[in-house]
């Protein structure tokens, strides 16, 4: 069995519907007229019994829940033999709280993160006795899982929310936000679930690529203001919207790519109407609109 990757949750922060949304989509998914989606996570495996998560989003008990590979294998075993992060948001490391319980794994990120973490003393209930937190250094590949090696990478964007100072630089390049690049013997995919631009230097390595899911958080940059849900557009958010001149469909309209996913999708997104027209739209531009429990192979 070769490389396996399980959308755990297709949604950005606050998930589809978002607790306290009363925009259409939320609605529409309250009422189950469109599939609700969990935040922002993906599973990834090389042999489909050894699973790596990309993220740690705050509903992943109820993503775990329902992913049989992922249920445990005896008393106290698990498949999961790791996490890895690409940021330090809320939506992508609160599910770390859930996995305490003197599990054991391995807790993948940039020295920059884990400071993030280190900061905040409620992470130590996972105990560091069994949860290994490891560094790992940008661009050197390092083995996540039983024969899967993940390869990270800076991309555009800025800090955590909570950790937003008076002034946000939102192109930020380091160990803040990354992506990653994953290989299962011959198979490869990229990861990038936050991405404020697409650059030269991430055009170069996307290139050719067999499999990429990338951030799909807006449809347009001034959606939410729009809608009258709040002052912020997408690239304040340090996020790329998929329409538009600047967009990632049109970023990504002369890349050779096999297979691209979007996820993290915010709920205000109209592509998660299965009868939108900007669905069509982005699936006519050769984008799968990501929803949780899909699989994908490269
Ligand atoms: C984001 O992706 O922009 C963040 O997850 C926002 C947040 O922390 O709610
Ligand atoms: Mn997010
Ligand atoms: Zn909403």
């Amino acid at each position: 069995m070769g490389f396996r990757a399980h959308i755990l949750g297709a949604a950005a922060g606050g998930g589809l519907p978002q607790w306290n949304c009363g925009c259409k989509n939320c609605n529409l998914a309250r009422s189950g007229d469109i599939p609700s989606q969990t935040q922002s996570s993906l599973a990834v495996s090389a042999n489909g019994s050894d699973w790596a998560i990309l993220n740690a989003s705050p509903d992943i008990r109820q993503q775990l829940a329902g992913t049989p590979a992922l249920h445990p294998t005896g008393l106290r075993e698990m498949p999961l033999r790791s996490v890895l992060l690409t940021n330090g948001d809320i939506d992508h490391v609160a599910g770390l709280l859930t996995l305490r319980e003197m599990q054991p794994f391995t807790l993948y990120a940039t020295a920059g993160i884990h400071e993030v973490l280190e900061q905040n003393p409620i992470f130590a209930a996972l105990n560091a006795s069994v949860v290994a937190r490891r560094t790992v250094t940008l661009d050197q590949p390092t083995e996540i899982a039983q024969g899967l090696l993940a390869t990270l990478f800076p991309v555009p964007g800025k800090v955590p929310l909570y950790l937003e100072g008076d002034v946000v630089e939102t192109e930020l390049l380091g160990e803040q936000t990354v992506g990653v690049h994953l290989r299962a013997g011959d198979q490869d995919a990229y990861y990038i679930p936050g991405c404020a631009t697409l650059n030269d230097d991430l055009r170069t390595r996307l290139q050719g690529a067999a499999l990429v899911f990338f951030d799909g958080t807006l449809w347009q940059d001034d959606e939410m203001v729009r809608a009258g849900l709040g002052q912020k557009t997408g690239k304040r958010m340090g996020h790329m919207s998929m329409s538009g001149k600047d967009g990632s469909i049109a970023a990504f309209a002369d890349l050779d790519i096999g297979k691209k996913v979007f996820v993290h999708m915010n709920n205000t997104n109209p592509v998660l109407r299965p009868d939108a027209p900007e669905r069509a739209r982005a699936e006519a531009a050769g984008w799968i609109i990501g929803q949780d429990g899909m699989e994908v192979t490269p």
